[in-house]
């Protein structure tokens, strides 16, 4: 399908400190939009960043039918602007589309709105390691109607914005043992807006008594390490790499995928076990937990610093140092500023050259 584009008679650029950027706050010059209504997807057009006017029925508003993306873009010592494995992105959006009932996104229409809104917008990434520009795509139900049924039109979005790190310091989680995020059968593996917004009573709570965010466990026998609702996990015992499997409740990541590959690569001993927040608490008290690091897009790898569950706290030594998870991290990023070869074919080019003006 062709993109229509219509380029904005001003930047915002020259506002932006790209010394000091936060999370989520600021956007780019442009955004993608498509519509989808009589089965097909209609008009991809990249314009202006704009507002949207909604009709106050409107169904993504008040039956959950919204889910979205989150990838990154960086640029390479030479320039040239990179994505971050697109195509997975596209998948999992579309297996989130699945499970919310909606529509798929032609996965080859997802990876050029993505790559020429970059494209066009490559200015907002930021020179820095570190920071990159955040990518937002969403797909939202936009039928006006009061009644619970899957809608029949849709809005596809993307919205991008330079970001400084998620979580700019290493990270305290408490366990949670009271409210869950996701149960087998349920969406905790898409990646659905509900999923986000049942955690923030619990993430705020945990923020009250000091703590960044919820550490979930299952929610049949609050026993089983699941994620943290930001990043999914990992935990170094005794010299052996541990994460959560997916069980159909945590996010499927990317760089939790990546992660996984990258320490096999590297001669690491890797499981997806089915750890249980004891089998951690025993590890501390014998010595052999050596570290725990959330991996995500936004938090590209952060370190722990401590669990809090029940009645007592795991500090972790030297947070912010630990060996594993600062492998993963530098080779991430070493990965998307081009510093190290990509074997892997994980990062896409983004082509430098202008593109067709309406
Ligand atoms: C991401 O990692 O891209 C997410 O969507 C997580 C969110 C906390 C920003």
């Amino acid at each position: 399908m062709d993109i229509r584009i219509t380029k904005s008679n001003s930047s915002r650029l020259n506002d932006v400190d790209f010394e000091n950027l936060p999370f989520g706050k600021l956007f780019s010059d442009h955004m993608f939009v498509a519509d989808y209504y009589d089965g097909k997807w209609h008009n991809p057009r990249i314009e202006p960043f704009h507002n949207f006017s909604l009709h106050p029925a409107t169904m993504a508003l008040h039956y959950g039918q919204a889910i979205f993306e989150g990838m990154k873009a960086s640029k390479s010592k030479d320039g040239t602007p990179m994505l971050f494995r697109p195509e997975m992105h596209a998948q999992r959006m579309n297996r989130s589309a699945h499970r919310i009932c909606m529509p798929s996104i032609p996965e080859d229409l997802f990876v050029e709105a993505v790559t020429k809104l970059v494209q066009i917008d490559q200015g907002w990434i930021p020179p820095i390691e570190g920071s990159a520009l955040y990518i937002r795509p969403t797909l939202i139900a936009t039928d006006e109607f009061i009644g619970v049924k899957p809608s029949q039109s849709y809005k596809f979005f993307i919205i991008t914005g330079p970001v400084g790190p998620y979580y700019p310091k290493p990270v305290r989680l408490l366990a949670e043992t009271k409210y869950v995020r996701a149960v087998i059968g349920g969406t905790g593996e898409a990646k659905a807006a509900g999923n986000y917004g049942g955690a923030l009573l619990p993430a705020k709570l945990a923020q009250e008594k000091g703590y960044d965010q919820v550490l979930w466990l299952d929610a049949k026998e609050f026993k089983y390490i699941q994620e943290c609702g930001t990043m999914n996990i990992f935990f170094v015992i005794d010299g052996k790499v541990i994460t959560p499997p997916l069980y159909g409740t945590i996010l499927n990541g990317i760089t939790r995928l990546s992660t996984i590959e990258l320490l096999k690569d590297e001669g690491y001993e890797v499981e997806e076990y089915p750890l249980t927040i004891d089998e951690v608490v025993e590890a501390y008290k014998k010595g052999t937990l050596q570290e725990a690091f959330g991996t995500g897009t936004a938090a590209v790898v952060s370190h722990i610093e401590a669990i809090s569950y029940k009645d007592m706290v795991i500090e972790f030594p030297n947070p912010g140092k630990g060996k594993v998870g600062e492998f993963v991290k530098h080779t991430i990023d070493q990965l998307r500023s081009g510093s190290i070869a990509d074997t892997r074919g994980w990062t896409v080019k983004v082509p430098v050259e202008e593109t067709m003006e309406v």
